[in-house]
């Protein structure tokens, strides 16, 4: 199948292109950047340049390459978001119209949406229910969240109005051996990373912090296993899915047990923290796991075995690049 990826150079795009290849899928590859070095693994497939805020530059490429599938990735995230919203709406908002318009009218039969746990937020009747499902009234507090919420609303309509199979699933904040990018979740991942290469980190999160969390790996096979299923099965278009949702200092735990050395202290930004608070503590995923079969493989301290030596070698490829 030929498969384009909008985002490609983003966290998720490291290792979607290594599964879709692995797959024997044809994979295009587009961003904004140039593949970075961290993606050189997937060198075998092409990659070309992508602005998905450009109308007719997005249409002119999917014309050209004529996909089968669009995973559409491309999107500012909630953190660098509320710095600089307008650009959260220009490529959340604007690029995913200009992604969906650019599918009607070239044809390209289906497309896979990232939706994201921040399209939640405490309703004005009380708190969110734990776990939180499917149906609730959507309250998201970010630009990211808003342009998400919208997203998914869009997926709903191009599936029912214009033949443009949409479908996806709300990510849990997903760790995985890669650099964070302006993600409020970002304290996760930056436990591991800043355990090994500095022996211990400052979250910027209070230890009790608690939301859905997802390595990677598992986010990766529910996007391709949403992506393939039977129209059929599916009884809407975007998904709850959920791993686990440890407290912060749960995970610091998880990576002392791999690293006792390691130093954890908390010192909470209010904005992140702010944003943090508003998600889900946990996720109800039952109707992925009804339609499709969804079913997580790891939990935190299988992540924690599996993740710490990759990202071990992911700062020493780091390290020679950049003394290149
Ligand atoms: N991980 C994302 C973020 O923190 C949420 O989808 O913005």
């Amino acid at each position: 199948m030929k498969i384009l990826l909008t985002g490609a150079g983003g966290q998720i795009g490291h290792d979607l292109i290594g599964a879709l290849a692995a797959a024997n899928h044809d994979v295009v590859s587009t961003d904004l950047a140039p593949r970075p070095p961290s993606h050189a693994h997937a060198s075998g497939s092409s990659w070309k340049r992508l602005d998905v805020t450009d109308a007719a530059a997005t249409e002119r490429l999917f014309d050209e390459v004529k996909p089968d599938m669009v995973f559409h990735l491309a999107a500012i995230l909630s953190a660098r978001g509320e710095k600089d919203p307008r650009l959260a709406y220009d490529v959340n908002q604007t690029g995913t119209w200009n992604v969906l318009e650019a599918c009607r009218k070239v044809g390209v039969g289906r497309l896979v949406f990232t939706s994201s746990i921040a399209v939640f937020g405490p309703p004005p009747s009380g708190p969110l229910p734990d776990p939180t499902p499917d149906d609730v009234a959507l309250h998201p507090t970010t630009m990211y969240g808003v342009t998400k919420v919208a997203g998914e609303l869009l997926c709903a309509y191009y599936t029912k109005k214009h033949n443009v199979d949409c479908r996806g699933v709300r990510f849990p904040g997903l760790i995985s051996a890669a650099m964070p990018g302006g993600g409020s979740s970002d304290y996760a991942l930056f436990m591991y990373v800043d355990a090994v290469r500095k022996g211990g980190y400052e979250a910027f999160a209070r230890p009790d912090t608690r939301i859905p969390l997802m390595y990677m790996p598992d986010g990766v096979r529910a996007l391709l296993e949403v992506a393939m299923a039977d129209r059929e099965r599916l009884s809407r278009c975007i998904y709850n899915i959920a791993a686990f949702s440890p407290r912060a200092d749960e995970i610091a735990a998880s990576v002392r047990r791999a690293i006792p050395e390691a130093q954890f202290t908390y010192s909470p930004d209010p904005r992140r923290q702010a944003i943090l608070d508003s998600w889900p503590q946990s996720l109800d995923d039952s109707a992925a796991r009804r339609d499709w079969s969804w079913k997580p493989r790891f939990d935190l301290d299988a992540m924690t075995d599996d993740l710490i030596p990759r990202v071990r070698r992911m700062l020493e490829l780091g390290a020679v690049l950049s003394s290149h």
